[in-house]
């Protein structure tokens, strides 16, 4: 794995996007969207209360780059550059090349191929430039977009987790998708 990535922070550009640092200031934009119970209902972390656990998450977020253990994008359209979503690897398998990713978007940018193209991004950037060889993602069954976009970016779905995850005292089943180098 190529931890030189971890240097500087990586802005990516897609040909509507641009995936950059979350800063301090995008807070705002960022508790308008991870508050909505559309976007927290499938996400594993629990739902924000306040926008001071979202600026604290972004604190952490910092930390955990700076100390080479995860990465996370702030998506803007380039027109604006309005926080409207987040992706990135929040887990990382040294040994292996393996790299986990997790992704959010606000509502109303629902439906437009955003995330898609988000994430075929931080694939291409996983491959060529962290010199990962497999990028994972887990979703719950019932979480159809996520589903749709998984396949959309080529990821294959491999098998159920069966309660593999523990969300307000309830066990989900997850499904495990997973890109490999060879595969693009
Ligand atoms: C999952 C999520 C990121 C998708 O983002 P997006 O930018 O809307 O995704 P895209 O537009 O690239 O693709 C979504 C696809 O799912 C389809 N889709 C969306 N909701 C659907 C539904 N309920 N049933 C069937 N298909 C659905 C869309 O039509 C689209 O497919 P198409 O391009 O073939 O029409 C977004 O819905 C989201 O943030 N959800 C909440 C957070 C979350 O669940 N994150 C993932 C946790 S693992």
């Amino acid at each position: 794995m190529n931890q030189n990535i971890f240097n500087s922070f990586p802005v990516l550009e897609t040909s509507n996007l641009i995936l950059r640092k979350i800063e301090p200031k995008d807070a705002k934009d960022l508790f308008s969207f991870l508050t909505d119970p559309a976007v927290s209902q499938y996400m594993t972390n629990a739902p924000y209360e306040n926008i001071v656990q979202v600026q604290r998450s972004i604190n952490g977020m910092q930390q955990f780059f700076e100390s080479k253990q995860k990465i996370r994008w702030g998506i803007a359209k380039k027109a604006d550059d309005k926080i409207i979503g987040h992706c990135g690897y929040f887990s990382f398998d040294e040994i292996n090349l393996i790299g986990e990713i997790n992704y959010c978007l606000s509502r109303e940018n629902w439906g437009q191929g955003i995330m898609t193209e988000a994430i075929m991004e931080i694939v291409r950037f996983g491959f060529e430039k962290i010199n990962l060889n497999r990028v994972e993602a887990k979703t719950i069954p019932e979480n159809i977009a996520s589903l749709q976009v998984l396949e959309k970016a080529g990821f294959r779905q491999e098998g159920l987790l069966r309660e593999g995850l523990l969300k307000n005292g309830i066990f989900h089943n997850l499904y495990i998708y997973s890109i490999l180098k060879k595969d693009i």
